[in-house]
């Protein structure tokens, strides 16, 4: 299974998605792609002998659709199989999304259905939920809303900010996300549930 990386930063999840796929992994990484042609993300693939491409949404402006067109080329060259959103920050139109229908996989920083949407972690913290959590979910053309296929939980403690909950949470997003696409990649959908 050939599998593509969508990224826009640090590039965190994809590091431990591309180092998951090792030795009998059903799949192989193949390209990640930026929307942001600085993102540091891009040398720590480059430094894990994955090909890189990048196609910068600024010039574009408003118009979603062209960038869409953009960002498509270098995506259908690698020809994936499956598509991983990972620290993807561009919201993507539907007709983008249709053409990756059900093997297209994205990780959200809240346990959905709570908290679709930005700021996760203070939304979880001026809710006082006792916990919060990460989600990989298929991506659908609804934003943040598609079937589960992964959560992994960790408990809010005292004195938690938004900062110190992000990055407990991240800790588990690495470990959640190269589980589903292990899963996934194998053709098995039935959710990876983490404590
Ligand atoms: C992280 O906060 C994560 O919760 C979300 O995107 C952010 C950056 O992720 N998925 P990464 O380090 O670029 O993978």
């Amino acid at each position: 299974r050939r599998v593509a990386i969508l990224i826009s930063g640090g590039g965190s999840n994809m590091v431990k998605l591309v180092e998951s796929m090792t030795g009998d992994h059903p799949a192989r990484p193949v390209l990640v792609l930026s929307n942001d042609p600085a993102a540091s993300g891009l040398d720590r693939a480059r430094a894990l002998d994955v090909p890189v491409a990048a196609v910068d949404h600024r010039p574009f402006g408003r118009d979603r659709a062209a960038f869409e067109t953009a960002l498509l080329q270098p995506l259908l060259e690698a020809s994936p199989d499956v598509v991983c959103l990972a620290g993807f920050m561009r919201v993507l139109t539907p007709a983008f999304v249709a053409r990756f229908a059900g093997r297209m996989l994205n990780i959200h920083p809240s346990l959905l259905p709570a908290y679709p949407g930005l700021h996760t972690h203070q939304r979880a913290l001026d809710a006082g939920d006792a916990q919060a959590g990460c989600t990989v979910h298929e991506v659908t053309a609804d934003l943040d809303a598609g079937p589960v296929l992964g959560q992994a939980r960790v408990p809010v403690l005292p004195g938690d900010t938004a900062d110190s909950l992000a990055a407990r949470v991240l800790v588990q997003e690495h470990r959640l996300y190269p589980a589903v696409l292990r899963r996934f990649a194998a053709g098995d959908r039935t959710p990876v549930l983490l404590g």
